[in-house]
C-alpha cells in the first residue's frame, strides 16, 4: 500500500458524512470517485467512530460482496466473501480464516460535526 488515500481512494480533508449521519452499531461504506477502489467502512459504537479501509485481510478483498453492503450483526463487522468476523472497534479479527488479524485503520477528525479524511 503506498499510502492510506491511494489505496482507499479518498483523499485527505475529504468530508465523509456528518456525524449524526451515521447510526448506532451499524457501517457504512464510503468510495471515493474512482468506485474502483475500495474505499472505506464508518462505524459508530456506543461510545466512539472507527473507521477502516475496506479491505479484508484475508484475502485482500473488500467486505462488501454487495457494493456498500457490509454487515454489523451482533457488534460484529462480517466479510462477505468468506465470513470473517472483526470487533468494529479494535479492528481485530475475532473469527474466521484470518483471525487474529486486524482491519487498518484510516484516520479521521471531527470538525464542526463533519467526519473529515486524515488527522
Ligand atoms: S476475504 Fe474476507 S474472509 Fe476471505
Amino acid at each position: 500500500m503506498h499510502n492510506i488515500y491511494e489505496a482507499t481512494g479518498i483523499m485527505k480533508n475529504t468530508k465523509l458524512c456528518k456525524v449524526e449521519d451515521l447510526k448506532e452499531e451499524k457501517a457504512l461504506v464510503i468510495k471515493g470517485d474512482n468506485k474502483y477502489l475500495p474505499g472505506i467502512i464508518i462505524y459508530k459504537g456506543t461510545t466512539s467512530i472507527h473507521i477502516w479501509y475496506n479491505n479484508c485481510p484475508h484475502a485482500n478483498l473488500t467486505l462488501d460482496l454487495i457494493e456498500g453492503k457490509v454487515q454489523s450483526k451482533n457488534n460484529d463487522l462480517l466479510c462477505a466473501n468468506h465470513g470473517a468476523k472483526f470487533n468494529p472497534e479494535t479492528g481485530e479479527c475475532m473469527k474466521g480464516p484470518c483471525k487474529n488479524s486486524f482491519l487498518t485503520i484510516f484516520p479521521f477528525k471531527i470538525i464542526n460535526n463533519y467526519l473529515i479524511a486524515g488527522n
